[in-house]
């Protein structure tokens, strides 16, 4: 037992079993956490949250085995990354549990459940739990206040922003959120400190999604054919509340982490706030990275690749703000695996992969701070000779920028020349690169994934492929995209993506290059110069229209090249061998 809130303080994994054990009670199958990269999803960059590996069966487009499912599910937003060593909650990786329904139960159950889970086996008390429910959803009151007894004034009507899910171009819904009232120690002390507060008095730690609609790409929202239930708890959450520990930082899964980088740091007694911040940014992204690189994702200058990338430098360069001087990541990714061993086998098998990923970044990115304080110097130089007292502020941005120099540092090397740094001028350029991040983020979605028309085109589209029994084949042409949007026809001299019903065409996979040949039928003829698998379910065929005009509905005949075909296919048969080779010699990561 514990303090304040009375409950038991149960560990984080035995929070992960009892929940998949109470929903496999209630017939659902548990299912292990998909991959941090989203499978045969081009909207998506990363797994932000339970319900995606499963978005296919809410729209409809596959069909599960199964009505029911729960998981513990690994995922990564950094929508919130500022955030995270600021408050007490953020983490751009978490763990979340998850109970799914696809078209079986709905709001009544996945209420009574998530009462029952949380009152009678997390045994939280009921008179500090509040619940906030959609602005005109009714029925979610009438559940919650008749049926299962909370009284009225302990459930809050949200708008759109705090009670509907979304994920961009998917699906979505009315949600209703269970808070935990962790008393006025841990709030802001305003006297409009309520649920829905920023601070972290009342904690958000349960998400019930009421999936009802398909949002499409023009922010429209379609009823779905079946309704479905999508829920999100947060471990790290929940663990606080009932360890009573007072950030997700000071639970039983952080713990080691935050010991193990205050013993790289040497640092002795209560770290300072600044210390603090550094010190839970460095825990938090060094599991991302970790959970990241196992997954296979690995530095790069875009799309996941950058995500790491940044991940790793922030931690570095935070590392160093505590006083970290030697390169210390790859023995933070030990300690992340040996926590999460057990949940997460694939951090102890890619381990030397892991080892080899982080370290040489972390090495490539010292070498590259090095370069920045040399600069700085030379910067330093520059303006004494010219009677300079200030670095603008747009070069210490360039090198925060650039060379992930921190601000601290930039001011401290120059204050030791006497020098200040235009601190507003920096700022503003920081300001500058968020508008343009945002931007680019809007343009890509909720989660980081590219949202177009493109995405709703798909999701209506099935193709059916022949190529392994003949290289030849009559079909119809379904969809056309130029640019990367849907249009009705292509003429002579332009590209495009051309969708068939069927196709022999074999789409590159698995390291195989996708097929060439040509696409003709009367009065147009386009080369096919690649083929590409755009969804689960869709290949396209990347063309050059030679001759004439096509059209959505024309009929087409796919034409394979045959010589081509054959020379894949054998390289692809070596490229086995090779790898084969690799991997006795390298190890499995290859
Ligand atoms: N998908 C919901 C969320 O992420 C449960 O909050």
């Amino acid at each position: 037992m514990q303090e304040g809130l009375g409950v038991r303080a149960f560990t984080t994994r035995e929070l992960r079993d009892m929940f998949r054990d109470f929903f496999v009670s209630k017939d659902h199958v548990p299912l292990p956490s998909a991959s941090l990269v989203p499978r045969n999803d081009p909207t998506l960059l990363l797994t932000g949250a339970g319900m995606v590996p499963f978005k296919p069966y809410y729209i409809g487009t596959a069909k599960p085995e199964y009505l029911r499912a729960t998981t513990c599910q690994k995922c990564i937003r950094t929508l919130d990354i500022e955030n995270v060593g600021m408050t007490s909650r953020h983490l751009t990786c978490f763990e979340m549990l998850g109970n799914f329904s696809f078209g079986d139960y709905f709001k009544k159950d996945a209420i009574i459940w998530a009462w029952e889970f949380v009152t009678t086996h997390l045994g939280l008390p009921e008179d500090k739990l509040w619940i906030t429910i959609y602005l005109d959803d009714d029925e979610a009151f009438d559940i919650w206040n008749r049926i299962i007894g909370v009284p009225s004034e302990r459930i809050v009507r949200l708008g759109k922003p705090d009670n509907f899910w979304e994920i961009g171009v998917g699906p979505c819904g009315p949600c209703s959120e269970i808070h935990v009232d962790r008393g006025e120690s841990f709030g802001c002390g305003q006297p409009d400190c309520r649920v829905g507060c920023d601070c972290d008095r009342f904690m958000e730690i349960w998400n019930l999604v009421f999936i009802q609609f398909y949002c499409n790409e023009k922010g429209e929202y379609k009823l779905l054919e079946r309704k479905g239930i999508d829920t999100g708890m947060g471990l790290e959450r929940v663990a606080a509340v009932m360890q009573g520990a007072s950030t997700v930082f000071d639970t039983d899964a952080f713990r080691p982490v935050t010991q193990a980088i205050l013993d790289a740091a040497g640092l002795r007694g209560d770290p300072n706030p600044k210390q603090m911040t550094s010190l839970r940014i460095v825990a938090d992204h060094a599991r991302a990275v970790t959970f990241l690189i196992a997954d296979g994702v690995l530095p790069a200058n875009e799309g996941r690749g950058y995500v790491l990338r940044r991940l790793i430098r922030r931690a570095v360069r935070h590392g160093k703000l505590l006083g970290i001087q030697k390169p210390f990541m790859v023995d933070m990714a030990d300690v992340v695996s040996s926590v999460f061993s057990h949940t997460y086998p694939e951090l102890v098998m890619r381990k030397d992969h892991i080892h080899k990923v982080i370290g040489s970044e972390e090495q490539r990115f010292l070498e590259r701070l090095d370069q920045g304080t040399t600069m700085l110097q030379d910067i330093v130089m520059e303006l004494e000779n010219k009677g300079s007292l200030t670095v603008p502020g747009s070069w210490a941005f360039k090198l925060y920028d650039t060379y992930g120099f921190p601000l601290e540092l930039t001011r401290e090397i120059a204050g030791e020349s006497g020098m200040t740094v235009d601190e507003e001028g920096f700022l503003e350029a920081m300001e500058e690169q968020r508008e343009r991040a945002r931007a680019s983020r809007h343009a890509l979605g909720y989660m980081g994934g590219l949202s177009t028309a493109k995405a709703e085109a798909l999701s209506g589209l099935d193709v059916e492929f022949i190529g392994y029994d003949t290289l030849t084949g009559e079909s119809k042409i379904t969809a056309i995209f130029a640019e990367g949007e849907p249009v009705g026809h292509i003429s002579s001299g332009q590209d495009g993506e051309v969708v068939l019903d069927r196709t022999p065409f074999y789409a590159e996979a698995g390291g195989q290059v996708g097929d060439s040949g040509d696409i003709v039928g009367e009065g147009f003829r386009a080369r096919v110069n690649n083929t590409v698998r755009l969804s689960d379910s869709v290949i396209a065929h990347n063309v050059t229209v030679v001759e004439g005009d096509l059209s959505v509905g024309d009929v087409a005949n796919a034409r394979v090249d045959e010589g081509m075909r054959s020379s894949t296919a054998r390289n692809h048969t070596a490229t086995h061998l090779l790898q084969a080779a690799l991997r006795a010699v390298l190890g499995d990561h290859v």
